[in-house]
């Protein structure tokens, strides 16, 4: 028996690899297309998720799925439909309401979407999540779990419903052509692998440090039909760091090397990249986003 036999005997069963890419010598740009494909976002309709979103159908998608929470939902079909009129072609892109704590309604979503874009599911963005400051000796139960159960069960229960659908496309594609395979992109931080400072944010950095390694796990466990990587942003400007007192912010630039806050849409590229066949052979991987914030 072979090493890897002997260590993954389901890798030697089902013959596990990679997805292929379908032609890695073709000009560069055309690696990062994303022509027809099909995406989920979760925390689409506003911050981070809202760019990827729109990065997302940028660079080609035909279909993209943003969930939301608590937007009043006259909103967030106003923000799908100035996304799709602002491409050119009109993408297709629905709006859900869908709060990730429950698996049963991240499964509906996850699946109504998939039928509703087209029948397919190509990308999904576990991108949801919200961030607390209270200090690990008081930390009041009811909101560390909320913390756990939005940042990570969340994320976890996202994952698992793109994996049964994509799993499912690529069971019914040619197992060898590729296709149905999917791209998981979780959006984890910094603080996965620094603690920051001054806010006390015990059970963000853990929920996020936990992230990053549930997509490791699961990128070994689903390599034959789903690439999984995480985005690790540093400061970025959104809602979530609109809350924090300005000497917050003042210790933070004298921290960052690059000296700025990030927009969000400066990130929507390394998405597009992972959701891509630009990252054909990246799985399991951190990309860390963070005007170096994390080096000195
Ligand atoms: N901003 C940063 O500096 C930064 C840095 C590193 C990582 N991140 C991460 O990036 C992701 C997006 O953050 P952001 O900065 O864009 O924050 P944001 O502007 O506060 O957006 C958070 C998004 O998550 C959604 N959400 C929150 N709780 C939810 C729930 N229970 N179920 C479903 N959706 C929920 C919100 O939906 P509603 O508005 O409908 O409630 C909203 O779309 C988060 O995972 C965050 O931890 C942010």
């Amino acid at each position: 028996m072979s090493l890897q036999g002997f260590l993954f005997p389901e890798a030697r069963q089902f013959n596990m690899v990679l997805s292929t890419h379908p032609n890695p010598s073709a000009p560069v740009l055309t690696h990062f297309s994303l022509a027809g494909k099909t995406a989920l976002v979760t925390g689409g309709t506003r911050g981070i998720g809202l760019e990827v979103a729109r990065g997302l159908v940028e660079a080609g998608c035909s279909g993209v799925a943003i969930t939301y929470a608590n937007t009043d939902s006259i909103e967030a079909d106003r923000i799908a439909l100035s996304i799709s009129e602002s491409i050119a072609g009109t993408p297709k892109i629905i709006a859900y309401k869908c709060n990730v704590k429950s698996k049963e309604a991240v499964v509906e979503t996850v699946e109504r979407a998939a039928r509703e874009l087209g029948g397919k599911l190509d990308i999904v963005v576990a991108n949801a999540g919200i961030a607390d400051h209270i200090a690990a000796i008081d930390y009041p139960e009811d909101k560390f779990r909320e913390m756990i159960d939005v940042n990570f069960h969340g994320v976890f229960w996202t994952a698992q419903a793109a994996a049964k659908v994509m799993e499912s496309q690529w069971k019914a594609a040619d197992a060898k052509s590729g296709e149905g395979r999917g791209s998981i992109i979780i959006t984890a931080s910094v603080s996965a692998i620094l603690v920051n400072i001054p806010q006390r944010q015990a059970a963000y950095n853990a929920s996020k440090a936990a992230v990053v390694h549930l997509a490791k796990s699961l990128a070994v466990e689903w390599t034959e039909f789903a690439r999984v990587n995480c985005v690790s942003p540093g400061f970025i400007a959104t809602d979530m760091l609109s809350v924090h007192p300005e000497q917050w912010r003042k210790q933070w630039f004298q921290m960052i090397p690059g000296g700025r806050l990030c927009e969000a849409a400066e990130l929507k590229g390394s998405y597009v990249f992972l959701a891509s066949d630009a990252s054909s052979y990246m799985t399991g991987s951190n990309m860390v986003i963070d005007g170096g914030y994390t080096l000195p």
